[in-house]
């Protein structure tokens, strides 16, 4: 960011002071003083009658500036410019354009007026981050706009449009354009009218539904399960009704400062950090220009194929979906037309909209129309010499330069695309079920895609609104790879003791929001098993004999859609343990001559924790990431890790990786050597009493 000013011109008796801090306009020192001042000089200066505040570029301001936490602010502090702001005695009017959040947001409410630019956001996101709003915002949104709005803005971090904002009494005037000319007739005729200032902090609170408060804490609670700060973010809202304005501006500070200094904060800042962080690879040039993607195509009619097509379709890029047939490929467009129409009638998508979509798919059963395609996506089943044959296929119909990718989980990349005579036009694009749903992207180079082509799939992930993750060609990628870990991990502990319901409650309390087995139920047993049978070659003399899975399908549990799996399900879809596995389990056991044990919560947490940590720092050792931000955000947002813990290698810096390598080497010696043998990486950084993120 360049530097943080304010600056200050006048318009006849009009001040306007201008933040100017790009690219977002964060309230750095700098604007802090430069807001003081300005304040200062309208006060004192008897020519000028009213101050404007507003945003240079495309923001009011998006708020406290993030690379200032975690040391001590230096004064001005933002709680005092914008005290100072409420009690100017001229009128101070905020004039909002782009975003307006959390400090750019308490900035403006502390404001007597407010003009916005129509789609303008206001928000205070601070639970995002694991705080609450500390400049007055939990105590003056209520007083503009009552509890329940001002809750669902402080403690659901929702954000409202400009339009929204006018209508709940936020936003005084919305207009469509020129907001400078707006603002400054408002603020003409504020003067002229001789308009009393209106403070935010003197109007008293009305509490129309005291009930609100119970309603948030329990639907918090449930939706933001394990976060501190939205139930934080509901006893501050809770304060701006009953205590004096002054306590609850005090009471307010304090818990914002207290949630800061914590450990979920400084988790939800590195995973905001670490997700913008990894935009910027190292050795790529971010200039290169991409290739134009203008039209797309997905080979492979299935859930994936089927979920990919939509992605494409939903960013408003054409695209053909090729299954065996062209009347396979109908039945598919037949299939994505009723996923559409379940999203309409839910109400989370227009109908006009779904018909959009659904007329940019095309379906055929011709490889050789694939022609005009400036990108193919393979989305078969996971058969190596099936895709090297198809791949071979497309090469010989596709145009020059068209970029091709495969959607495969764990076959070798870098030979598919020897496979396909375009190794520099061939990269992977590892989607996540529901492909249309699910924002993670894996984007996989091999050693020979071209960098151009590696650019142009992390600009179209996002067109696609995915969050990219560039990483390398190893077996199973990063998500996959380390989760193979924790599932083994997993079977493995039924057979020494444990019971799904044990194991999915272990890592449910410790954040995800669902365990591996009730993630396996909701995926299809079958399709775990389809993943296990391709990779049985590789499996280990235990994990083949691990054999749980095959038992489960030969009984034709299937996971939630036969009603069966790991767990039984009620007509309302409710997983129920189910003796009948309890005692598959236990014989299975016997069998295998395991003497059962009991295994504690602590134990499931961390030999899962441990094997995907371990197996981070390999993915780290062999360079497939760059950097330990790369997995975290994968965990993030991949597999539910709770945000609130910043991602696995995060969480083993947190823990201290002298007590992760202490772990390590009881289930080494324990488990077995092949499984928890402490990576190189993660020995060297503990001897040398240093952190992943602590090179
Ligand atoms: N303080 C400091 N830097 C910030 C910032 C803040 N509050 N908000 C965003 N930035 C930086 C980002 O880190 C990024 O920097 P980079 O280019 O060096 O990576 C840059 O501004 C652009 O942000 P980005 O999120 O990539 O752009 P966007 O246009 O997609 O979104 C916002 C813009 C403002 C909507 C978004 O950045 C945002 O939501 N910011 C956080 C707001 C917030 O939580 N405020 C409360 C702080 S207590």
């Amino acid at each position: 960011m360049s530097e943080a000013t304010v600056s200050f011109t006048t318009h006849g008796d009009i001040a306007l002071a201008t933040i100017e801090h790009p690219p977002v306009n964060a309230l750095a020192h700098g604007v802090r003083v430069g807001l003081k001042a300005a304040l200062e000089r309208t006060a004192a200066d008897p020519n000028l009658a009213a101050l404007i505040i507003r945003g240079a570029g495309k923001n009011f301001s998006a708020g406290a500036d993030v690379r200032e936490f975690g040391r001590p602010f230096e004064p001005p502090q933002l709680g005092e410019v914008i005290e100072l702001t409420e009690a100017l005695s001229k009128p101070v009017i905020a004039a909002l354009h782009g975003s307006a959040l959390g400090g750019g947001l308490e900035l403006a409410l502390a404001c007597h007026f407010r003009v916005a630019l129509a789609g303008t956001r206001l928000g205070l996101p601070e639970v995002k981050l694991g705080i609450i709003p500390g400049g007055g915002g939990t105590q003056r949104l209520p007083r503009l706009i009552g509890a329940r709005a001002a809750l669902s803005v402080i403690a659901e971090g929702k954000d409202l449009e400009a339009a929204e904002a006018q209508r709940l009494g936020l936003v005084d005037l919305c207009v469509p354009a020129d907001l400078e000319t707006a603002a400054l007739e408002f603020a003409r005729r504020v003067v002229r009218e001789g308009a009393p200032l209106r403070r935010t902090g003197d109007i008293v609170p009305v509490l129309d539904e005291p009930q609100v408060f119970g309603e948030f804490t329990k639907s918090v609670g449930r939706r933001q399960r394990g976060f501190l700060a939205p139930l934080e973010a509901v006893k501050a809202v809770r304060m701006a009704f009953e205590l004096p304005f002054a306590q609850g501006l005090g009471r307010e500070l304090e818990m914002c400062m207290a949630l800061l200094n914590g450990a979920q904060s400084r988790a939800q800042r590195h995973a905001f950090a670490a997700e913008r962080e990894i935009a910027r690879i190292p050795g790529l040039k971010a200039d290169l220009p991409a290739r134009e993607i203008r039209a797309a195509a997905v080979v492979g009619a299935g859930v994936m194929g089927r979920g990919i097509a939509l992605c494409f379709a939903s960013a408003g890029i054409p695209v053909q979906l090729l299954a065996r047939t062209a009347a396979a490929a109908e039945e598919a467009r037949g299939q994505i037309a009723k996923l559409c129409a379940a999203q309409v009638a839910r109400g989370s998508l227009a109908a006009a909209e779904a018909e959009r979509r659904l007329g940019l798919i095309s379906g055929t059963g011709a490889v050789s129309e694939l022609r005009r395609a400036d990108l193919i996506v393979e989305a078969i089943s996971e058969h190596r010499g099936e895709k090297e044959a198809l791949f071979a296929e497309v090469a010989v119909h596709c145009r020059a330069g068209a970029i091709l990718a495969s959607n495969t989980s764990f076959l070798d990349l870098t030979a598919l695309g020897r496979a396909s005579g375009r190794a520099a036009d061939f990269a992977g694009l590892h989607f996540f079920n529901p492909a249309h749903a699910m924002r993670l992207l894996e984007v996989v180079r091999t050693p020979a895609t071209a960098p151009q082509v590696t650019v142009t799939l992390l600009q179209l992930a996002r067109r696609l609104g995915k969050i990219p993750v560039l990483v390398g060609a190893a077996e199973g990628f990063v998500a996959n790879r380390m989760l193979a870990r924790r599932s083994r991990e997993a079977l493995f502990m039924l057979e020494e003791g444990a019971l799904p319901e044990q194991v999915d409650a272990a890592l449910t309390n410790f954040g995800f929001p669902l365990g591996p087995f009730a993630v396996a139920d909701l995926g299809g047993l079958d399709v775990v098993l389809a993943t296990r049978r391709a990779r049985f070659a590789s499996l280990t003399p235990r994990e083949r004999a691990a054999d749980l899975l095959e038992q489960l399908n030969a009984l034709g549990r299937l996971g939630q859609k036969s009603a069966a799996g790991w767990y039984r399900y009620d007509a309302e879809r409710r997983a129920l343990p189910d003796p009948l596995v309890h005692e598959l389990i236990a014989r299975h056991s016997a069998a295998r001559g395991i003497r059962r044990r009991a295994i504690s919560e602590e134990e499931i947490q961390e030999r899962c924790l441990c094997a995907m940590i371990n197996e981070g720092a390999r993915l780290l050792g062999e360079g497939v990431v760059p950097r330990p931000q790369e997995i975290d955000v994968i965990w993030l947002h991949g597999f539910g890790f709770p945000a609130y813990r910043g991602g696995p290698m995060f969480y083993a810096d947190e823990l201290g990786l002298p007590r992760v390598l202490a772990a390590l080497e009881r289930y080494r010696d324990t488990v077995g050597a092949e499984y928890f043998t402490p990576a190189p990486l993660l020995q060297k950084l503990a001897a040398e009493g240093r952190g992943f993120y602590d090179p």
